[in-house]
């Protein structure tokens, strides 16, 4: 929580600098959203220039896998293929798939078909043919730094309905990104997505959210993509998250696989589309981390 510092104190951030020329009007701006009820994030959330650094390293690193699997994704190929690619870039390159083992996840990536909605659990008997749409979420960990991105993909030929689901979800992706700035509300970002999704006839997934990243894989806050504008946590300077609404051709219900407990499908069966990025809000307004 925001914690009592007196002006001539060093700043909390860690810049070595008094309070009163660094984090001083920023938390005074802060404490008087949430004196208005504002829902706002604590110091262990904004992260300092340094952390951002890390950040950026591991995001580098992220891309460069998924860019890895861009170039080498195709029909006939089976998801346990896209595992060990992801694995090995990532290794090579000095980093650690994060999903490996996290909460029991046992791959390094999910990987997710057409009505799977997210979550899709690598495996050699999952192949992907010609006409699917496929999501790929690759997150790293580089120097104990976190990133996450994921991206569609066409596997050759895709029907007009499933490219437009796929365009328009990216769509989303770009509308909630544009909202984002200092001072704003993660509900700005929802509404965004939301109401693009709505005038397409499609639905935005009320289960599944982003995430604030960088020293853990999710950390505060959990991004809905449902809520209202002006609603939802203030966004900061410093703020880390993702932006990953899940897009349904239908409805926007969804289960969990009781089997493997992890794989979430579309409850009517309609595809799904999800392009993740994780983004930083700044003074003026945004940075990608990962695209
Ligand atoms: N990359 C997913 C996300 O965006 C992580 C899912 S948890 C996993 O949050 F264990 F399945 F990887
Ligand atoms: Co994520």
């Amino acid at each position: 929580m925001l914690q009592k510092l007196g002006r001539n104190d060093l700043c909390w951030c860690g810049s070595h600098k008094k309070y009163k020329v660094c984090h001083e009007a920023f938390d005074n701006k802060i404490l008087a959203a949430k004196r208005q009820g504002h829902l706002v994030p604590n110091h262990e959330i904004i992260k300092t220039p340094k952390q951002l650094d890390g950040m950026r390293e591991s995001s580098k690193v992220n891309i460069a896998v998924l860019d890895y699997v861009g170039e080498h994704i195709k029909a006939g190929m089976s998801t346990e293929e896209i595992d060990q690619m992801v694995y090995e870039k990532t290794t090579q390159m000095g980093g650690i798939p994060a999903p490996l083992n996290f909460d029991g996840y046992p791959k390094s990536v999910c990987v997710s078909i057409n009505e799977v909605v997210c979550h899709g659990i690598p495996s050699k008997d999952t192949l992907l043919k010609e006409g699917d749409i496929v999501n790929v979420d690759v997150s790293t960990i580089y120097n104990g730094f976190f990133s996450d991105s994921s991206r569609m993909f066409l596997i050759g030929e895709v029907d007009e309905e499933k490219r437009k689901l796929v365009e328009v979800a990216k769509e989303c992706m770009n509308l909630g990104l544009e909202q984002v700035k200092p001072w704003g509300f993660l509900g700005d970002v929802a509404q965004a997505i939301n109401d693009h999704a709505k005038a397409n006839g499609y639905s935005v997934v009320k289960e599944i959210g982003g995430h604030g990243i960088g020293i853990e894989f999710h950390e505060e806050p959990w991004v809905s993509y449902v809520i209202p504008k002006n609603t939802g946590m203030m966004m900061v300077p410093g703020m880390v998250f993702t932006i990953e609404p899940m897009i349904n051709m239908g409805k926007a219900d969804v289960y969990v696989d009781a089997k493997d407990e992890w794989t979430v499908f579309t409850k009517d069966g309609k595809p799904s589309a999800q392009w993740e990025i994780m983004v930083l809000v700044t003074e003026n307004g945004y940075e990608i981390m990962t695209y």
